[in-house]
């Protein structure tokens, strides 16, 4: 493991390598300086002549070999424990750490849980504040996923665009049941959903896929009337995805269409409503039977 093949020394990383040029660092000067001695009392024997000054300086060799010896060995030890506390350190940081992303996956996942209840919960209200039709929100959540699919958007992407389709009428859920027919009152709703969204930071980048669900591809759609690629992927999947789900459920203001039709009429606006490569991979969709739930 990467904390068995580094040591530390003074707070400073210490690889297998340092510490052995550590080591010789101590050893090497003080074998050198053993060196130089010897050379020194041996050209004072030469120098004084002899027995007195040999039989002298064996002590003081071997004295300072030993204090060599001693100094090297207290060095290897001081470094070795130094090294061990550095280890020791590093384990309970390390174990640390693990807690610590352990609490975090938990957290993320506790939040990610209270997500998609909270999601559930308000597009359960907001189905039956429209009364008309209980399932849209699940449906166009189906219908733009399997639509994200069959473009190859990324797992990641795909639930992003999940949760944006199940709230992408959220801002129905302020505008008063009384105007629920008024044309221009709901014209406001991907404006005030938009607004709903970017209040929550969980949801805040859901924001931009549900203000531009009601643009055209062409431009003649609303609030901003951008056009073409200008209008995230998400909005585009999303505005056909409610476009099919609204022609083939009756309202109280208008009767079903069957599914043939509505492929028709979306055949039909493509370039104009609708992206054309979304509304030909939607053409194909039906064709392989996966507009059905389930
Ligand atoms: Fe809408």
């Amino acid at each position: 493991m990467a904390q068995k093949s580094r040591l530390s020394f003074s707070g400073q990383p210490l690889d297998q390598a340092s510490f052995l040029a550590y080591f010789l660092g101590a050893v090497v000067p003080l074998a050198a300086l053993v060196y130089v001695t010897q050379k020194y009392i041996e050209v004072a024997r030469l120098q004084e002549g002899l027995e007195g000054t040999l039989f002298q300086s064996r002590p003081f060799i071997l004295g300072l070999i030993l204090s060599i010896g001693v100094l090297s060995l207290a060095s290897f030890l001081a470094l070795r424990r130094v090294s061990r506390q550095a280890l020791a350190r590093m384990d309970s940081e390390n174990q640390r750490l693990v807690a610590l992303l352990k609490e975090n996956e938990e957290l993320q996942e506790a939040q990610r849980n209270f997500f998609i209840h909270i999601t559930h919960i308000l597009t359960s209200a907001l189905d039956s504040h429209l009364g008309y039709h209980s399932d849209h929100s699940s449906n166009v959540a189906r219908l733009s996923v399997r639509l994200g699919r069959r473009i190859r958007l990324d797992p990641e992407r795909l639930e992003r665009l999940h949760f944006a389709a199940l709230l992408h009428d959220i801002g129905m859920l302020k505008i008063d049941g009384t105007l629920l027919e008024d044309k221009r009152a709901l014209r406001k709703h991907s404006e005030i959903g938009a607004e709903m969204l970017e209040s929550i930071s969980l949801w805040q980048d859901l924001a931009p896929f549900v203000l531009h669900h009601h643009e055209w591809f062409d431009g003649n759609g609303y609030p901003e009337e951008i056009e073409g690629e200008a209008i995230p992927l998400e909005s585009r999947i999303i505005g056909l995805a409610e476009a099919f789900d609204s022609m083939t459920s009756s309202v109280s203001y208008k009767a079903a269409i069957d599914v043939p039709q509505a492929l028709e009429r979306i055949k039909g606006s493509s370039g104009t409503q609708f992206d054309p490569r979304l509304a030909k991979a939607f053409v194909e969709l039906a064709e392989d039977g996966e507009l059905q739930p389930g």
